[in-house]
């Protein structure tokens, strides 16, 4: 869920009932799945930094108001923590309700069909139904006189490895810090405000290619979802197995996926 803590000093908390010692530091997230709690996530992962942007991770603290991010929320000694109460459940399907409300709804012809972690989140949540009609504004391109244009703004197929499809982007900011955190290149944003809101590469006229990308593919394995995919899978589907093998080129010890 969230990068480990380094600290030597160890905290014990109470999760769903079951006592759990972790060092200081550790996500309640993180210390969850420790015990097997595995608290529903978008923006979350093993390596990058906590963002807290998705909100499905919600938790209930006993004695502290509100429903606090657990994969930003640090542990603390003798705190009594709820990853499932009737509240967070409705709080996480009204959550998922949104993002599949400004989705297309094409699942069982995406190249990301059965590995894609939106549509995990939304069987996890148990969402059976979306109850609002799609805005269809979040990701079209306004033409000149602000109307909004019925298509979903196009894809980036500029990058000879990878797409781009901005129709299936949910920010969750992943690509953004893979770029940053694993790269170190700063070649992604999000531009634009709540529906308008997207990753770009580059400036105003930049394409994936044209951008400062090198091509690393941080960002396409950060993606919870077809919006960054390789085009070989896109073009013949997720392989059925792959091993991790680390670059010979250099002493640093990168590791890369084989597949
Ligand atoms: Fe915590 Fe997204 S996983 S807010």
């Amino acid at each position: 869920g969230t990068p480990a803590s380094k600290s030597k000093q160890m905290v014990t908390l109470n999760i769903d009932g079951f006592d759990v010692t972790v060092p200081e530091g550790t996500s309640i997230m993180r210390a969850a799945a420790q015990i097997g709690i595995n608290v529903p996530k978008l923006c979350a992962t093993d390596s990058l930094d906590a963002f807290g942007s998705c909100r499905l991770c919600l938790v209930e603290i006993e004695g502290r108001n509100g429903t606090p991010a657990s994969c930003t929320t640090p542990v603390a000694a003798g705190i009594k923590v709820h990853t499932q109460t009737g509240r967070l459940k409705q709080l996480r399907r009204g959550v998922m309700e949104l993002y599949i409300s400004d989705h297309p709804l094409d699942c069982l012809t995406c190249a990301a069909n059965g590995d894609c972690e939106l549509q995990d989140m939304a069987g996890a949540v148990g969402l059976r139904d979306v109850r609002y009609e799609a805005v269809e504004t979040h990701f079209q391109a306004k033409n000149t006189s602000g109307e909004a244009n019925p298509q979903w703004l196009p894809k980036d197929d500029s990058n000879p490895y990878f797409s781009y499809d901005p129709s299936k982007c949910i920010v969750c900011n992943r690509c953004v810090r893979a770029c940053e955190e694993v790269q170190g290149t700063f070649a992604l944003t999000i531009e634009g405000r709540g529906w308008d809101s997207r990753v770009k590469a580059g400036g105003a006229n930049d394409t994936f290619l044209t951008s400062d990308c090198v091509s690393c593919g941080a960002c396409v394995q950060a993606c919870p979802t077809a919006t960054l995919i390789e085009k070989s899978v896109i073009d013949i589907g997720t392989p059925d197995k792959s091993i991790v093998t680390t670059c010979a080129y250099c002493g640093v010890g990168c590791q890369f996926k084989a597949e």
